[in-house]
């Protein structure tokens, strides 16, 4: 199978480096450009390597990084692009390759609240692929950009999904932890974090409802119609460096006991475990009964197989009564929450023949 050709824009950030490991000797995606600002330039991705547990391949190591310019991307003939751009610089660029006829997977928010451009989780809400339809009408040689949601909701809406189909839980309260390695670089300071909790990370709250409710509503009639499902978070940044950590609250008359929502979430398939898509785990909720997980250290890089390892959610300490539940979720933020939902979506949009 000829493999199609990609690009990875921010290639020296969190995210982008988790590209480049996730796309190396990838089964559909050739990656034929590593972009970044004019500050990185001519290095090679050697020189910019900062993942701690993900080995540089011999090939991509001598890879040297260019400047990122949509013109120059159209004309070596890349046909999709991998988005791990600050929002504020991705929003033109994006819209730039989308309009050039690229297929443009971010991570940026810049679009997610476009009326047309849905915020993918390829588990949940496969059937929005249907706005890319729209989306490619208006652009000149029918290009698109497809979204994924900010870490925290994928995890989030990843955990919540078999909650509210098998049991119509509508309210939830979420209070996060998130790690470090979700500020990209330079990240926040050392002298605010070490030994500190930060409570306040810009937007965050705001965003967990908004793409939250995006994500598990329905696409018909050509538009977006936002779940009813309610969710409050409040966001603290932590002293970790991967894998952010969730405790859920919910409540609801009759509330079902552990078992059942312990089997409904380990049971969870999708669309991409029945494609057997490159990325996706097999099982793409991990159900703990161990006391003390999930934990960040521990779990993060839950998944299998291999190319899927951290890219299912872990959830564990799940507490029942009457009328109320109690669990923890743990997501890794620049995989399943950064990176590989990108590259998850990507594959299911050249599995789904819009590629
Ligand atoms: N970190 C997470 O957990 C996470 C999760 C989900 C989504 N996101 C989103 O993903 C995006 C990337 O996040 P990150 O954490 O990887 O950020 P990051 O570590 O700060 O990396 C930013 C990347 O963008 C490049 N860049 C900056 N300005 C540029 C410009 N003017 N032109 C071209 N390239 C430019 C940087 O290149 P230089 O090194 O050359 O400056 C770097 O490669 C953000 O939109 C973020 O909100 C992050």
């Amino acid at each position: 199978m000829t493999k199609r050709r990609a690009a990875i824009l921010g290639t020296t950030g969190m995210i982008g480096q988790r590209f480049a490991h996730m796309l190396d000797d990838h089964p559909y995606f050739e990656v034929v450009a590593y972009c970044a600002s004019d500050r990185s330039q001519g290095k090679k991705i050697s020189e910019v390597w900062k993942l701690p547990d993900a080995e540089l391949s011999d090939d991509l190591e001598g890879r040297a990084i260019q400047q990122t310019v949509a013109e120059d991307l159209s004309r070596e003939g890349v046909e999709l692009v991998f988005s791990g751009l600050p929002s504020d610089v991705a929003k033109d660029i994006e819209d730039e390759c989308a309009e050039l006829g690229m297929a443009v997977f971010s991570n940026a928010s810049s679009h997610r609240t476009d009326p047309d451009t849905p915020i993918l989780i390829p588990e949940i809400n496969h059937d929005h692929l249907e706005a890319v339809d729209i989306q490619r009408k208006r652009r000149r040689k029918g290009g698109y950009i497809i979204t994924n949601a900010n870490c925290s909701v994928t995890g989030l809406a990843l955990g919540l999904k078999p909650l509210v189909d098998a049991f119509g839980i509508e309210d939830f309260h979420v209070a996060t932890y998130q790690a470090l390695s979700g500020a990209g670089y330079p990240g926040v300071p050392a002298v605010d974090i070490l030994g500190n909790i930060l409570p306040h990370i810009s937007k965050e709250e705001e965003k967990m409802k908004s793409e939250g409710r995006k994500i598990l509503g329905r696409f018909e009639h050509g538009q977006f119609v936002d779940s009813s499902v309610s969710i409050l978070a409040s966001c603290t940044r932590v002293n970790v460096r991967d894998g952010h950590l969730e405790a859920v609250f919910a409540r609801m008359p009759d509330m079902p006991d552990n078992e059942r929502i312990a089997s409904t979430l380990g049971e969870f398939k999708s669309r991409p475990q029945e494609l057997s898509l490159p990325s996706a785990p097999v099982e793409p909720i991990i159900v703990t009964a161990a006391p003390n997980r999930p934990q960040p250290l521990v779990d993060s890089l839950a998944g299998s197989p291999e190319r899927a390892r951290g890219m299912a959610i872990t959830v564990g300490r799940i507490r029942t009564t009457e009328d109320s539940l109690r669990l923890f979720l743990l997501v890794h933020n620049t995989i399943r929450g950064g990176a590989g939902g990108s590259v998850l979506n990507a594959e299911l949009a050249h599995r789904e023949g819009i590629l």
